[in-house]
């Protein structure tokens, strides 16, 4: 009997607190309400934690959010988001950079995003909203009708005006060369030293291993790597480090 009553308290104390726990939730959801989170709230949530690096390896944008990433990156804020970074990159070096004067400082680029735009394909392609299709991405990169990013573009001439070695390693396959090459050199990029693209030996690696890889040849070759300018995490981060690295916003899509 006593037995009986300790199990049925129990079970309305559990009952109880179920409820409590129910409530809470209740109460932070109206909350919420309250302080006015609205869709363009949580999506630019999504877009700065996607920048921090918290939002990792996502397949496609969010469909909610579609429209705002859309926005966003065919913005003026965009285009001010990466003239900033560029900016940080020139400061960097007008106070940080010495010529060694032996012909082996450096500076790396990634190619899509960071030096040509791929913003005219994803707009053809929900702005990140669907599945990525390889085959008809690289169909239209060799189409070469990428366009420069502007602040990228003087931030190249500066690097090349201070004496650096260029080297833009890229997540594209060997097969890209020529179009590549082509679509650079006709937007206005020209006199790089190293053009690294992925070769069938690096097709099972992650991109960052393989970008980590190619810095490592670098170095080994004697050359002092002042900074890395990507839109991607993948680009900057994995051993070896460099002295600076820079990140230009890009929450079209996310390669590991
Ligand atoms: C991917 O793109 C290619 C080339 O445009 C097209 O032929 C193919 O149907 C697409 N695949 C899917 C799954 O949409």
């Amino acid at each position: 009997m006593a037995r009986n009553v300790g199990f049925l308290l129990l079970s309305f104390l559990s009952f109880f607190i179920g409820l409590s726990v129910a409530d809470w939730n209740i109460l932070d959801h109206k909350e919420k309400h309250k302080l006015g989170i609205s869709l363009k709230n949580y999506c630019e949530s999504w877009r700065i934690n996607v920048e921090l690096n918290n939002i990792r390896g996502f397949d496609v944008v969010p469909e909610e959010c579609v429209d705002f990433i859309g926005k966003y990156m065919t913005s003026t804020q965009y285009n001010i988001d990466s003239e900033r970074a560029i900016e940080e990159c020139s400061v960097y070096l007008s106070s940080c950079f010495t010529m060694n004067g032996d012909g082996k400082d450096a500076w790396i680029f990634d190619i899509d995003d960071t030096l040509l735009s791929t913003v005219p394909y994803y707009k053809k392609h929900r702005f990140g909203g669907e599945q990525l299709n390889l085959s008809s991405l690289e169909e239209w990169m060799k189409e070469k009708k990428g366009t420069a990013l502007e602040h990228s573009r003087n931030l190249f001439k500066e690097i090349k005006g201070r004496g650096l070695k260029i080297f833009l390693i890229s997540s594209r396959g060997e097969h890209l060369r020529d179009a590549t090459v082509d679509n650079l050199v006709k937007v206005g990029y020209y006199g790089w030293t190293g053009l690294i693209l992925r070769g069938s030996e690096d097709s099972c690696k992650t991109v960052q291993q393989y970008k980590a890889e190619q810095r490592k040849r670098l170095i080994e070759n004697g050359y002092r790597i002042w900074g890395i300018v990507g839109d991607q995490w993948s680009s900057l981060q994995g051993l070896p480090t460099v002295k600076r690295t820079f990140k230009l916003p890009n929450s079209l899509y996310y390669v590991v």
